[in-house]
C-alpha cells in the first residue's frame, strides 16, 4: 500500500513510470524495437539516446509489443522493488520468444553490471546485457546476439556523454523535453548504488547542450529540463573560449536562447547549489522557480551516518536563503524512512525539516539496503520492515497535508501557464504547468494548442493539483 502511494506520487512527476514509446511512424521501418523504461529521469533520457542509435541501425519504435524485433528494458536498481518489477517484467517478455523466435530481449541501464550473470546464463532471461555507458556498442551487440551469441558490455566510461547523439523524443508531449548535462555521480551517499552503476561524474560539453536546447525550441518545444545527478557540480572548460562553464553559466547560456523557453533542471544537492545559481534563477523569467532539493533526512546523526556532508541546520539555513532571494521559489524533497540505526527522536527531525520546509512535493521511500553501497558495508540495516513503514506513512501523510497547505495559499492567485494537453481525467480540460511546477486544471477555451502560455486563476485546488480558469492569453 506505502509503495502504491509512494509510486503514485512519483507519476504526477514522471519518475518511476514505466513507458513504452510511440512509434513515429510504424510503418516506416521494416525492424521495430520496443522500450520500457524503469527510474529516474536520466534513465528516461538514456532510453532516447538509445533509441537515436537504433533508428541509425534501422529500427523504429513500437509501442505493440507482438511488432517487436528488440524488447529493451532500461532498469533502475535503487531500491529492491525496482529490481524485482523488471524480473518480472523479463518472464513476460521471455514467453513473447514462444510466438516470435527471432525475438531478442535485453537489459539496459543500472542492473546490467550486477544481474548480468544471472539474467543471462542462470535464468537466461535475456540476450543482451549493455551497462548506460555502453549503447554505443548496441549495434555490435545485436548483431553478436543474432549469431546466438550472448552479448554484453558493462563497462563505464569516464568520458561517455553521448554529447553529439540527438536523442529520438519517446513518447514525448512536444512540449518540455529532457537534456541530460552530465553523467554518474561522485558523492557517495552511503545509501545510494548510482556512484557504482553509473560511474564517475562527467560533464557533457556545454555547446552541444545549448544547441540540443536550440534545436528542441526550433522544433517547438517550450520547455527543457536539464538533467543530472547533481547538477550543481557540472563543470566542463570550454576549450574554444579558453572557459570554464559552471552550472550557473550554462543556465543562463539556455535561459537566453529564448525568452519563451522555459528552463529546469534536476537534481540539486544541497551542499553544491551556489548562490550564484540562485541569483541566476531570479535574473531569468523564464527559469523556473523550482528546486528539487533532497533533505533525505532531518537529522544530523543520521545526514553524516548518510555521507550527505551537511547538518540538520545548514539545510535550514539554505531553504531561508532560496526563499529570501526567490519568495515564490517551490521545493520539493526526497526523503528516506528508516536508515540504518534511526531511532525515533531523528524521525521526528526528519518530520519537523519537513515542517520547516514546507515542501510542496516529495518522494517518499523507505530504506532498502543496497549490495556494494558503503552502507551495506560499514552499517546494518536495522530497523523493522513494520517501523520504516509506519515512518514512512507518517511523512507521506505529513506531505499530504504540506502540499495541500501549499495549495490552498495559491486559492486567488493568477499563474503564467505553460499548457501541456488534455487533462488526464477529463478531456475537456486542459492541463499545464506554473513556474513552481504545480499542475493545474483547467476549462479549454477555444484555439487552445499545446505550448501556448496563459494565464490562469486558480480557484479550487486538491492535494495534487490546482484548479482554475483562463483569465486571459498571452
Ligand atoms: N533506499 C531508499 N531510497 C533510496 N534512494 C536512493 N537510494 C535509496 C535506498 N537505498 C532515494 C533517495 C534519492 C532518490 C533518487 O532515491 O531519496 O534521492
Ligand atoms: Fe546517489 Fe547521492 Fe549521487 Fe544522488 S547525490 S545519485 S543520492 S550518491
Amino acid at each position: 500500500m506505502l509503495d502504491f502511494l509512494t509510486q503514485k506520487v512519483h507519476d504526477e512527476n514522471r519518475q518511476g513510470e514505466a513507458y513504452a514509446p510511440f512509434a513515429v511512424d510504424e510503418n516506416q521501418y521494416k525492424k521495430h524495437f520496443y522500450i520500457e523504461s524503469y527510474g529516474c529521469q536520466m534513465n528516461f533520457a538514456d532510453s532516447e539516446i538509445v533509441a537515436s542509435i537504433l533508428q541509425e541501425q534501422g529500427f523504429g519504435a513500437t509501442r505493440n509489443l507482438e511488432q517487436a524485433d528488440l524488447i529493451f528494458i532500461n532498469t533502475c536498481s535503487i531500491r529492491e522493488k525496482a529490481e524485482q518489477t523488471v524480473r518480472k517484467r523479463l518472464t513476460d517478455f521471455k514467453k513473447a520468444k514462444k510466438s516470435n523466435p527471432g525475438l531478442l530481449i535485453g537489459v539496459l541501464g543500472c542492473m546490467a553490471e550486477r544481474l548480468k550473470a544471472k539474467f543471462l546464463e542462470e535464468e537466461k532471461l535475456v540476450d543482451i546485457v549493455v551497462g548506460p555507458d555502453a549503447y554505443r556498442s548496441l549495434p555490435a551487440l545485436i548483431e553478436e546476439a543474432e549469431t546466438g551469441q550472448k552479448a554484453v558490455n558493462v563497462l563505464l566510461s569516464r568520458e561517455e556523454t553521448y554529447a553529439d547523439i540527438a536523442p529520438v523524443r519517446l513518447d514525448s508531449n512536444g512540449v518540455s523535453a529532457f537534456v541530460s548535462i552530465m553523467r554518474g555521480c561522485n558523492n557517495m551517499c552511503s545509501f545510494c548504488v548510482v556512484p557504482f552503476t553509473r560511474g564517475r561524474e562527467r560533464s557533457r560539453d556545454a555547446a552541444s547542450i545549448v544547441a540540443e536546447c536550440e534545436t528542441l525550441y526550433r522544433e517547438g518545444y517550450k520547455e527543457v529540463t536539464l538533467l543530472g545527478q547533481n547538477v550543481d557540480s557540472y563543470h566542463y572548460f570550454d576549450e574554444s573560449i579558453g572557459e570554464a562553464v559552471t552550472f550557473a553559466h550554462l543556465l543562463e547560456k539556455v535561459a537566453m536562447i529564448a525568452p519563451d523557453l522555459r528552463v529546469r533542471f534536476s537534481t540539486s544537492h544541497p551542499k553544491d547549489i551556489t548562490e550564484e545559481v540562485l541569483q541566476t534563477m531570479a535574473r531569468y523569467e523564464n527559469i523556473c522557480k523550482y528546486i528539487h532539493l533532497p533533505v533525505q533526512s532531518g537529522s544530523s546523526r543520521v545526514l553524516q551516518l548518510m555521507n550527505r556532508t551537511y547538518t540538520r541546520e545548514w539545510y535550514m539555513a539554505k531553504v531561508d536563503r532560496i526563499r529570501e532571494v526567490l519568495p515564490d521559489c517551490g521545493i520539493s524533497s526526497d526523503i528516506i524512512a528508516g536508515f540504518c540505526t534511526e531511532t525515533d527522536e531523528d524521525h521526528q527531525d526528519t518530520l519537523s525539516i519537513m515542517e520547516y520546509s514546507k515542501y510542496d512535493m516529495s518522494y517518499m521511500f523507505f530504506y532498502s539496503e543496497r549490495p556494494g553501497t558503503l552502507a551495506a558495508r560499514r552499517y546494518t540495516d536495522d530497523v523493522p520492515l513494520e517501523t520504516k513503514k509506519q515512518r514512512l506513512s507518517e511523512i507521506v501523510a505529513l506531505q499530504g497535508r504540506l502540499s495541500r497547505e501549499s495549495n490552498e495559499k495559491d486559492l486567488g492567485k493568477t499563474f503564467k501557464v505553460l499548457v501541456e494537453g488534455p487533462s488526464k481525467k477529463n478531456p475537456d480540460e486542459w492541463m499545464g504547468r506554473n513556474s513552481q511546477n504545480k499542475v493545474i486544471v483547467f476549462p479549454k477555451p477555444t484555439g487552445l494548442k499545446k505550448g501556448d502560455y496563459l494565464e490562469v486563476t486558480v480557484t479550487d485546488c486538491t492535494q495534487a493539483t490546482l484548479i482554475g480558469n483562463v483569465k486571459r492569453e498571452k
